[in-house]
């Protein structure tokens, strides 16, 4: 399928993990993909891994707890580019805050918001007029199911940070809507990159892995690949008449009417 030629799509903080592999998706489907990240040697590796499929990747080092870094970068894809039809919202993480609420610091509440909210928040105040301008975009928040249903490991800021980014979806799909743009966000469970692996490792002995793996109606974990379907899907131009959805990917293992 060659559902993406001639569209370009940014993904932040994707140079490992689940944007990586998303970013992977959409250029096997014909889409012009730049990832940003701050890590270089990752984004290195990660356009090499690229390569090897015949893949080109284009990637810039950005910290993007800068404002101005990322004004800076997305004004380098337009000016490389021409345009940005999808944006994945995919910085995050629980960065690995202190699981028990009272004894989280401000400072921890303060990188956490910062890291999977404010750092959304510029890049789609950045991304937005270009999209506007064209009449078309597809924007995709990375929440969680944290976000939704609580998490068992991850902590109070990382759930409050992806329960807010569910309300920016759906306010953002509201106002953009008539300008051609949808917004949609994918709640995924525990997803199994290697460093979520060894989180869990931590926190869970193996036979409490082995149980919360019993209790998912379809007896596994979340992989990558199983994220970046429902991207490339939200990324669609197919997808047009979903917008303000949440696509819950974690096998059953919290379900809602
Ligand atoms: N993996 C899961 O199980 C899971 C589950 C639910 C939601 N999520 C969400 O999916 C998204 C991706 O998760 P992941 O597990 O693939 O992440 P990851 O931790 O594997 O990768 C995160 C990437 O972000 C980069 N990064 C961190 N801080 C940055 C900054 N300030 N500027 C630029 N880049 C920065 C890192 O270098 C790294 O390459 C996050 O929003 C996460 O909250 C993940």
């Amino acid at each position: 399928m060659n559902r993406f030629e001639g569209r370009t799509a940014l993904i932040s903080a994707a140079a490992t993990g689940l944007g990586e592999a998303g970013a992977l998706r959409l250029a096997r489907e014909g889409a012009r993909v730049t990832i940003w990240d701050r890590d270089q040697a990752a984004l290195d590796e990660a356009q090499r891994k690229a390569a090897t499929e015949g893949l080109e990747l284009a990637v810039d080092a950005v910290d993007m707890l800068d404002r101005e870094a990322i004004e800076a970068a997305t004004a380098r894809l337009i000016e490389r580019d021409g345009r940005l039809d999808v944006l994945v919202n995919n910085i995050g993480g629980s960065l690995r805050v202190p699981f028990r609420f009272l004894e989280q610091t401000d400072d921890d509440w303060d990188r956490v918001i910062n890291v999977n909210i404010t750092a959304c928040v510029w890049t789609t105040r950045a991304a937005i007029p270009h999209m506007r301008k064209a009449g078309y975009g597809r924007i995709i928040n990375m929440g969680s199911k944290a976000g939704r249903f609580g998490s068992l490991f991850a902590g109070a800021p990382y759930s409050a940070s992806k329960g807010a980014m569910q309300a920016f979806t759906l306010q953002l799909a509201q106002e953009f809507g008539p300008d051609g743009i949808t917004c949609n966000s994918i709640c995924p469970g525990a997803i199994i990159t290697e460093r979520v692996d060894r989180f869990l490792n931590e926190r869970h002995t193996p036979e409490e892995r082995q149980r919360i793996v019993d209790s998912i109606p379809v007896r596994r974990q979340g992989r990558a690949e199983d994220v970046a379907a429902a991207v490339a899907y939200l990324a669609s131009e197919e997808a047009g008449f979903v917008t303000g959805a949440t696509l819950d990917i974690n096998g059953g293992q919290a379900m809602s009417i």
